[in-house]
């Protein structure tokens, strides 16, 4: 049987929810990875300090008990983002970054920011006291294809946005396209990949009738961008690190307006790992899963160990959401149903 031991691994993209979801999902994470980016796209988005605190209490409530897992927290761009409260949140540890989401570019992104070039003035700030910026890169104009819209923010926003803060320290989140992998290495700034985005091409929601399981936002590209993505994350380069955007939809909420999001947690590193072993590039995936992510944002990797196995893994159908005891909803897990070929054995020493 195959192993495989790793540094533990973090989570640079995560979505956390709140309530009886937040309670049913965070162990999948806890669990196995040593931090995680929290992101902000609450249902009443993380926009201020105050609230940060709050929900970062309210996930620290909800780990199990004894686990030593940190949420890194987030606040969430709008237009009146009030520089001195977002760098005061920084320097005192409390927020970790800032996440930019163009309004309605996704999920519960409706208070995001409705003009970028107002922002400068906050960007400069985060320059001055090296507050990352974490960007959701997508246009969101009705006039741009769906399939257009990272490539178009690339060119029409981020530009701009390096070429005017040289020294920001940006990540451009969720990359979807070979476009993105090439820009993202040109200018020296830092991407997630998700496991999806190295699974499934844009064919995934059209089979079988349309199917929302797969729909993601940024929405999933021709196969051309996953081989580029497989290759990126596979490769060891220090820019690319893993930030699995799990995502969690009720199953009545899927059903009823096909919302955005994969939530991938409960099988996100046996995800990866498929990969890496398709792409004979195991040896390169504590880097993607460990290593790269603490180097980006100046940080120590996590000193506990994790150990791999390859072995048969059925995955379930779907993950139940429980409350006092009774199942009172579900949520699809990414490759529900499939049986994948390596299983996390757990923390060794
Ligand atoms: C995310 C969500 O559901 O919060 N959805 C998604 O499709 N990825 C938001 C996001 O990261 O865009
Ligand atoms: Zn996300």
């Amino acid at each position: 049987m195959k192993t495989l031991t790793i540094l533990k691994p973090d989570d640079w993209h995560l979505h956390l929810r709140e309530g009886l979801v937040l309670k049913n999902i965070i162990h999948f994470t806890s669990e196995y990875f040593g931090r995680a980016i929290v992101m902000p796209n609450t249902k009443n988005p993380i926009t201020s300090i105050d609230k940060a605190i709050a929900y970062k209490k309210l996930i620290t409530e909800a780990l199990p008990k004894s686990s030593n897992f940190q949420p890194l927290m987030t606040i969430y761009l709008t237009d009146e983002t009030d520089k001195e409260e977002l760098i005061n949140g920084f320097k005192n540890n409390v927020i970790f970054a800032a996440k930019l989401y163009p309004a309605n570019a996704t999920t519960n992104s409706s208070h995001g920011v409705k003009k970028i070039a107002n922002l400068y003035e906050v960007f400069e700030s985060m320059q001055e006291s090296g507050m990352p910026l974490l960007i959701h890169g997508e246009v969101t104009d009705s006039e741009v294809d769906v399939f257009d819209r990272e490539e178009v923010f690339i060119d029409r926003e981020l530009q701009p946005i390096i070429k005017t803060f040289p020294k920001l320290k940006i990540v451009l989140e969720h990359i979807t396209t070979s476009y993105a992998v090439d820009f993202v290495q040109e200018k020296n700034i830092g991407a997630t990949i998700t496991p999806h985005h190295l699974h499934i091409n844009r064919n995934a929601m059209f089979f079988g009738g349309l199917n929302s399981d797969f729909y993601c936002l940024p929405v999933a590209k021709r196969e051309n961008n996953r081989l580029a993505l497989r290759k990126a994350a596979t490769s060891g380069k220090e820019c690319f690190f893993l930030g699995t955007d799990s995502a969690p939809h009720l199953r009545k909420w899927k059903a009823f307006c096909g919302c955005a999001g994969i939530f991938n947690s409960p099988v996100a590193l046996e995800s990866y790992l498929t990969v890496f072993e398709e792409e004979n590039a195991l040896d390169n995936f504590e880097k993607f899963a460990s290593l790269n992510g603490p180097n980006f944002y100046n940080l120590s990797p996590n000193k506990e160990k994790l150990k791999l196995v390859s072995k048969s893994n059925k995955i379930v159908e779907f993950i139940d959401v429980i409350e006092e005891k009774d199942i009172v909803e579900q949520i699809k897990p990414f490759h529900a149903g499939e049986t994948l070929n390596w299983q996390v054995e757990g923390i060794v020493n």
